[in-house]
């Protein structure tokens, strides 16, 4: 009997479909029976490969598997389920993949029940599910894109049929809400606003590897950020292959300007947004992102290429002069913002001038920084087809100077930053050098600097003192535990018990009664000490009476007696923050 069961295998052809509408689910989270016991006890490790959508399906997963009663393994090898998340975007982002499946050849010989499943971009690509089931047998499960929400069916399905099951679906792709979620920090997250491509750039495996663009609604963003900003996260980033064409499946003149502003408004302290596409950068957006200060000044601009025949052949729909256009637009309203990029080197048949335009266009621009790749092709793709003759050796010597331009433009914005003061979200201790600090700025530079390591997920000035290509260094410019007890007490003003406290105390200041009565108990120890003072026992029985009366209904009082029950609701409030410092 067949050891494996294809459900389905992936069609590019299919995956091409722009027809179908996307189906919107809302599902509760069932688990089933077998994986329910399975999971029990049982630790999975889940291993990204490429982009932040993926990084996203990671902590999906990871939600599901945390409701399934599994924990999150403290290394691979711990692990009784490893899922391996790949990548398809370029080949070279293929091949480590494979490298990482073979790591866990040997699993199953020391644990029968070892589940090992790959998911992800790759899957989605024809011809490599198969391959791969036949080139590492002890795959147990593979599934791609569109059905990360049916992970745990799907686990479900190998543990009752005994087999190896692929499965994995080619259509446009829906959206599926309640999904949970085990988010991988607890300050900085991501949210999905759009998912899937329409834009076909000709080299770009994407729209067939993630489906159609489709947005999320509305209010389901809103209240996946609202959730976020009361659990005290500091970013988000909103996500999108093209995060500019939010809305314009909905067809009614929702865009992503507004959904920005909304995202703004909800007052979380950084916002973030990737990815823009400059053919459809609208002025709405400029203007919403230069009016929020909680917008980060900090935009990435893949330009891919300078050359207008090269954007042409690569389907951007953009030329150079409009993309130079949008990068004066965003400097004359944001003189600071930060730009960066994406660009490739070497497209099929790229002549030597070709390339030099993108060289010149680098030097114009300035970037900030950029990520840089050497083309490779992708099979199903347009580009793919295309005849290059290009050698191999010509693309890694302009890749190699293209670095050279781009680094001198970094390392210019670098050297202007020394001696000046920004605000940085501090990731905690470095990884390079675990007595420091690490965090980034507003721009996105990385910044070094020593500090308590309890700053971690706070935002503090730091003062530039060195730089360095691809990171500064730095010094707090404020003792660290005043910026932790600005914090707290800013945090402590949001909590419900701090809400009630100064209700009451308002409520209070405003009533006559109680005013009265306060008023009369000064009055009556006024009294009190002169009596004293004359030595008039008869007075002072009388004003002691009359005191004690006036404090005991003053005390009595339900707005005084509420104050007394909500400021005791707020010192434990403080304690358990002040504790969580310590
Ligand atoms: N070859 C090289 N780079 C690519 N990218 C996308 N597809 C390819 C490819 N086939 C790059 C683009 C994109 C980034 C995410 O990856 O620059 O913006
Ligand atoms: Fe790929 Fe172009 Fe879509 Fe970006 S916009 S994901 S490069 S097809």
């Amino acid at each position: 009997m067949a050891k494996k069961i294809y459900k389905s295998l992936p069609d590019m052809s299919k995956a091409r479909n722009r027809v179908d509408a996307p189906l919107l689910r809302r599902e509760d989270v069932v688990v089933p029976p077998l994986f329910a016991s399975f999971a029990k006890g049982r630790k999975y490790w889940i291993s990204t490969f490429g982009c932040q959508a993926n990084v996203r399906d990671e902590e999906i997963m990871a939600g599901f598997l945390s409701i399934a009663g599994m924990e999150r393994a403290s290394e691979e090898s711990s692990a009784d389920l490893v899922i391996i998340n790949t990548c398809a975007v370029r080949e070279n982002a293929e091949e480590k993949v494979y490298g990482e499946i073979g790591k866990f050849k040997a699993n199953h010989l020391k644990d029968k029940n070892f589940i090992l499943a790959v998911c992800g971009c790759m899957m989605q690509e024809e011809n490599i599910a198969k391959a791969l089931m036949e080139r590492y047998p002890f795959v147990n499960l593979i599934f791609g894109t569109h059905n990360v929400p049916d992970l745990l069916s799907l686990l479900e399905e190998h543990l009752e049929k005994k087999k190896d099951i692929v499965e994995v679906l080619s259509f446009p792709g829906s959206i599926v809400e309640n999904l949970p979620s085990t988010r991988l920090d607890d300050y900085k997250a991501f949210v999905n606003i759009t998912y899937g491509c329409d834009k076909f750039c000709t080299y770009c495996i994407v729209p067939y590897t993630r489906g159609r663009e489709r947005s999320r609604k509305k209010e389901d963003i809103l209240a996946e950020c609202r959730e976020l900003v009361e659990q005290g996260y500091q970013e988000i980033t909103l996500l999108g292959q093209n995060v500019n064409s939010y809305g314009k499946d909905f067809k009614d003149g929702t865009n992503f300007a507004s959904i920005l502003e909304d995202v703004a408004n909800l007052g979380i302290p950084r916002l973030r947004f990737m990815t823009s596409h400059p053919w459809d950068f609208s002025d709405d957006m400029l203007d919403v992102i230069a009016t929020h200060p909680n917008i980060m000044k900090c935009i990435h601009l893949p330009v891919q290429s300078g050359s207008n025949d090269v954007l042409r052949r690569m389907g951007r729909r953009y030329t150079r002069e409009e993309y130079l256009n949008l990068v004066r637009k965003i400097r004359l309203k944001m003189p600071s913002c930060a730009i960066t990029t994406d660009i490739i080197v070497g497209f099929p048949n790229e002549t030597e001038e070709q390339f030099e335009d993108t060289l010149t266009l680098c030097e114009e621009v300035g970037y900030d920084a950029a990520f840089t790749f050497i083309y490779s092709p992708r099979k199903g793709t347009p580009a793919a087809k295309m005849v290059d003759d290009v050698s191999s050796s010509a693309k890694h010597e302009r890749f190699d100077r293209l670095i050279k331009v781009i680094e001198k433009s970094v390392i210019g914005h670098a050297e202007q930053m020394v001696g000046e003061t920004y605000a940085v979200l501090v990731d905690g201790p470095s990884k390079k050098d675990p007595g420091m600090l690490s965090g980034y700025t507003e721009s996105s530079k990385l910044v070094h600097f020593r500090g308590p390591k309890q700053l971690r997920g706070h935002i503090v000035p730091v003062r530039i003192v060195e730089s360095h290509t691809f990171s500064m260094i730095g010094e707090l410019v404020e003792d660290p535990w005043i910026s932790l007890a600005k914090d707290v007490a800013k945090d402590l003003l949001q909590e419900d018990a701090a809400k009630r406290f100064f209700a009451t105390k308002k409520a209070m200041e405003d009533d006559p009664e109680v005013a009265r009565l306060r008023d009369a108990i000064q009055e009556e120890q006024r009294a009190l000490a002169l009596a004293m003072k004359d030595g008039d026992d008869l007075a002072y029985a009388h004003h002691k009476k009359a005191y004690e009366q006036n404090k005991r209904a003053y005390e009595e009082h339900p707005l005084v007696r509420n104050l007394a029950a909500s400021s005791e609701e707020l010192k434990q409030e403080l304690l358990s923050v002040v504790g969580e410092l310590s």
